[in-house]
């Protein structure tokens, strides 16, 4: 007899049977319409409840006060038409057989004035939160008297709206920010000792709990340690996290370990690619001894190797595996049917949190599906047609993708490839160390393709007539680009591509100027790269941020590596031409806002300017395909088939990724789902 999977084992929670270990935590994806959780929102969480999943707390720091205005499209929990859209979500999870519950937020100093109705920003204290950029005010007693009830009200329309239970939400929003000493100076009853600082919380609890009873599932997310000098101790943590547990209110607690009041806080709390699997999870577990509830947490959990550890080593009631979830929402399903090896991994890139601040909506890096559910498929099946001939050219993202989806529908597949391997430009950015989780992208797709039986053939440099010779159906140009230096007005020829370094071709020299006009991860990539080599280091950028496209918890483990080598940034300049100057090289930068010239001399000049498509070969078979290269963009935006009925002969001719322009991961990705889904 084999032992049973202590993932896939039920859990009770007071009278809720939730049928396995898999959690979802809190997290505001950002899809609202007008605050709301409509049928964007409804599909996302109905896709990982249809994949198997035990339990999605949806909602992440869903408000209930309008002075906590939503910062990145949080669901409004105090209009009463959210009842409508609660009560949609949860019967479309239930049908599911998964269970469903909010966290709701007053998120006090961590939002925006100038947001919604222009409230001022509520905090015990008048101690601005650097990420967010509010000076708030410190809360009167009305302020709290009123915040007080818009937590019963809210909780009420969540339970109205059939939710399975309520988090609160306190880690760096206002429940907490009254129990940090680094968030509250007050001198009333609400500041001073443990209890005053405790005090707020303990009203919400008890104005939540008299307003809905005591059958519904009510649970905390509750920083426990706030792992800062002048933050909330461990024993402090600890104490607060016993005395819920033993006033018996709540049912279980969500353990978070660190503070987030600045982006480099936050990346501890949600680690990203390099940083060390599940960092807090022995400290959930003594959590769960120090109290006797149920625990919760999640914190880089991505493997099950580590989830089932979590698990069975009793640190854990329920394994939150969340961005795991975004990358591949069907992962109890796939454990369950002996499919492990088929999850697509959650590689730790935090595009999907970073694009609720600059994209407005969580976007998974190699998911295009994620958050799309009405439209694409997370997981593609036959055509039914007749089975096709499909060349890929080149095995980078986009031409991957292409050839796994073209090989779900039943269809053929040949890829070549000029490299000896696969990965493209993904398999540069993995040379710095830190970011080599990153070909989990190209990994998984390998794998799922070979099992589906494409053919690689790899040192292929395909020419217009070894592709004609395949007899195509349907040609995929996804050869990428090169890198761009058409910018210089003179010595492209002595400059070194950030391409030239991250593949071994050229060393890193001792002296080094990196000019980065690209202002993405590419950029930081190769500067953290050339700063670990030991190069010593100047980074040139005309734009007045470094890395401005690089999102809040991607940025922190660039920087901290430029702080560490003492690394120059230099903004406001842009590479005019590169000449010689004896065995040195002189670069002009021009300031572009008064004009002014300066020279530096140095060894080597590093440029990272994105790419420009490498074409020729899309050019060479455009005038003989039966669409001329066209992609049909209606068709495309509506997800419909670019031709409809049977092939009409020759062959469809598609470009996708960098081969069109130099975009990222995910448009390549998204390209190639698009086109090859109807195929
Ligand atoms: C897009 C996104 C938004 C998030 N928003 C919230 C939030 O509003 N409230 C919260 O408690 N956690 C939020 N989180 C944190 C997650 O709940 C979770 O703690 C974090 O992703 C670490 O777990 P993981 O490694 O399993 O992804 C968010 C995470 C992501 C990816
Ligand atoms: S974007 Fe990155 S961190 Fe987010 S789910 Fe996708 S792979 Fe994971």
């Amino acid at each position: 007899m084999t032992t049973p999977d202590p993932l896939l084992q039920p859990f009770q929670l007071k009278q809720l049977t939730l049928r396995n270990r898999f959690l979802s935590t809190a997290h505001e994806p950002a899809y609202t319409e007008e605050g709301m959780p409509k049928t964007r929102y409804r599909l996302y969480h109905a896709e990982k409840a249809k994949g198997g999943i035990a339990l999605t707390m949806i909602g992440g720091s869903a408000v209930v006060s309008p002075d906590s205005p939503p910062v990145f499209g949080n669901i409004l929990l105090y209009k009463d038409e959210v009842v409508r859209w609660l009560g949609e979500l949860a019967d479309d999870v239930h049908a599911h057989g998964a269970a469903v519950m909010i966290q709701l937020t007053h998120l006090g100093r961590r939002t925006l004035w100038s947001k919604a109705d222009w409230l001022p920003v509520v905090a015990p204290s008048a101690i601005r939160e650097p990420a967010h950029r509010a000076f708030p005010k410190a809360a009167e007693d009305w302020d709290i008297a009123r915040i007080l009830r818009d937590y019963a009200d809210a909780a009420e329309r969540c339970v109205a709206g059939g939710m399975d239970g309520i988090e609160i939400e306190c880690y760096g929003h206002l429940a907490d920010q009254f129990w940090s000493p680094a968030t509250n100076m007050r001198d009333d009853e609400y500041g001073g000792s443990l209890e005053n600082r405790m005090r707020f919380s303990q009203e919400v609890v008890q104005a939540i709990r008299a307003r809905v009873g005591g059958d519904i599932v009510l649970g905390l997310r509750m920083v426990c340690d706030e792992d800062w000098e002048k933050g909330l101790t461990r024993d402090e943590g600890l104490a607060i996290a016993r005395r819920f547990a033993a006033g018996g209110d709540i049912d279980f607690i969500n353990v978070i370990r660190g503070h987030i009041d600045t982006d480099e806080a936050l990346s501890h709390v949600i680690p990203g690619m390099g940083a060390r699997l599940a960092p807090h999870l022995d400290f959930a577990g003594e959590v769960r001894a120090a109290t006797g509830v149920p625990v919760f947490h999640a914190a880089r959990i991505q493997d099950l190797a580590t989830a089932r550890h979590a698990i069975a080593s009793a640190k854990l009631d329920m394994v939150g595996m969340t961005r795991a979830h975004i990358a591949d929402p069907h992962i109890a399903g796939k454990l369950a049917a002996g499919r492990e090896d088929d999850i697509r991994p959650c590689v730790g890139m935090g595009y999907c949190i970073d694009r609720i601040y600059f994209g407005g909506e969580a976007l998974c890096i190699h998911n295009p599906a994620t958050g799309r559910e009405e439209f694409l498929p997370h997981v593609v099946g036959p055509s039914g047609g007749a089975r096709r001939k499909v060349v890929v050219v080149g095995a980078g993202p986009a031409g991957l993708e292409a050839a796994r989806v073209a090989a779900a529908r039943g269809h053929d597949v040949v890829v070549f490839e000029a490299a000896a391997e696969p990965g493209g430009q993904i398999r540069l950015t993995a040379k710095l160390g830190r970011r080599r989780e990153i070909m989990g992208i190209v990994d998984w797709r390998v794998a799922q393709c070979l099992k589906q039986g494409v053919r690689f053939r790899y040192n292929t440099y395909a020419e217009a007539d070894d592709i004609l010779a395949e007899a195509p159906d349907v040609v995929f140009i996804a050869t990428g680009g090169l890198p761009n230096l058409s910018f210089l007005e003179a010595g492209d020829d002595l400059v070194t591509t950030s391409w030239d370094i991250l593949s071994g071709a050229v060393k890193p020299a001792g002296t080094v100027l990196l000019f980065d006009d690209n202002g993405a991860d590419a950029g930081l990539t190769i500067a953290e790269f050339l700063a670990e080599a030991g190069s010593r280091l100047e980074i040139a950028t005309p734009e007045r941020t470094l890395g401005p496209e690089v999102g809040g918890t991607n940025y922190p483990p660039y920087f901290k590596s430029l702080a560490r080598h003492d690394v120059t940034i230099s903004l406001n300049l842009r590479l005019e031409s590169v000449a010689r100057a004896g065995n040195h090289l002189a670069a002009t930068l021009v300031n572009p806002y008064d004009r002014s010239r300066r020279i530096r001399e140095v060894e080597q000049i590093v440029v990272e300017h994105a790419t420009l498509p490498l074409d020729e070969l899309y050019f060479a078979l455009k005038s003989g395909s039966r669409n001329r290269g066209a992609v049909d963009y209606a068709a495309l935006i509506a997800n419909q088939a670019q031709e409809s009925g049977p092939a009409a002969g020759g062959y469809a001719l598609y470009r996708i990724g960098d081969a069109v322009a130099a975009r990222n991961i995910h448009a390549a990705i998204y390209d190639a789902l698009r086109l090859a889904k109807d195929l």
